[in-house]
């Protein structure tokens, strides 16, 4: 009797033991993770998928633009392991601003390449309001994942930055544009405005699509818009 009590002992934990081990190898075998449709199209992939140019713009106006390198713009991004990684290239002219926004799955770490930039983030409910300040080109920002934030350029010089992201699809959700979207009850009743208040800011939210401009800075910068 103790022997076969033993003996089931033996096999639970033999059992339970490869099941640890399948999890731990689960985490450096890349067909166990939740990219293996991807993987699989490894091989669809070349070495110019890998060295990569900020080819295509997403966001582009007459005052600066934005060059994804999401997954949806470089699927080689889908064959990393983990969260993965992407990054963006953002160019914002004199006085433009690249809009209030937040991404949802991951921080942003931001270097500027070329000016000089105003950042800040406000911190989620019951933190401070506003978090931030002037950077100069060599200098890095990091932006906490989630919060709500901006990169505006108060100078008459271009500025440019790259920003890294430890998330293969970081995702982005522009504040205002988002906002005035919302069903016209919803804004009413948030708000406090009227709805012809509201179509108004709409209708000019809809006219300054990001990279927008301040246009006390374009006058005082001699630029026309
Ligand atoms: C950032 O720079 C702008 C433009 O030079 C200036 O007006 C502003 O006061 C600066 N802000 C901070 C927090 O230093």
């Amino acid at each position: 009797m103790a022997a076969a009590v033993a003996q089931l002992l033996l096999f639970v934990g033999v059992v339970v033991s490869s099941f640890c081990l399948h999890g731990a190898r689960g985490t450096t075998n890349m067909d166990d993770l939740d990219f293996i449709p991807e993987l699989t199209q490894r091989q669809a992939f070349d070495s110019d998928d890998f060295i990569f140019k900020f080819k295509k713009t997403a966001d582009l106006t007459p005052f600066g633009n934005l060059r994804p390198m999401f997954v949806d713009f470089n699927p080689a991004l889908a064959t990393l392991p983990g969260d993965g990684a992407s990054q963006n290239l953002v160019t914002v002219g004199p006085c433009a601003i690249n809009q209030p926004h937040n991404h949802p799955r991951a921080t942003q770490i931001s270097h500027l390449t070329e000016g000089e930039l105003f950042f800040g983030f406000a911190e989620e409910n019951g933190g401070r309001s506003f978090v931030g300040g002037n950077a100069t080109k060599g200098q890095t920002v990091i932006v906490p994942q989630g919060v709500i934030h901006f990169a505006q350029n108060l100078g008459c010089k271009e500025a440019q930055f790259i920003a890294s992201f430890p998330h293969r699809d970081p995702g982005t959700q522009t504040t205002a544009s988002t906002f005035f979207k919302l069903p016209l009850s919803v804004i009413r009743a948030t708000t406090g405005l009227t709805n012809q208040e509201i179509k108004k800011i709409q209708l000019s939210v809809a006219a300054n699509p990001n990279p927008s401009l301040d246009k006390e800075c374009a006058k005082r910068c001699g630029i026309k818009y």
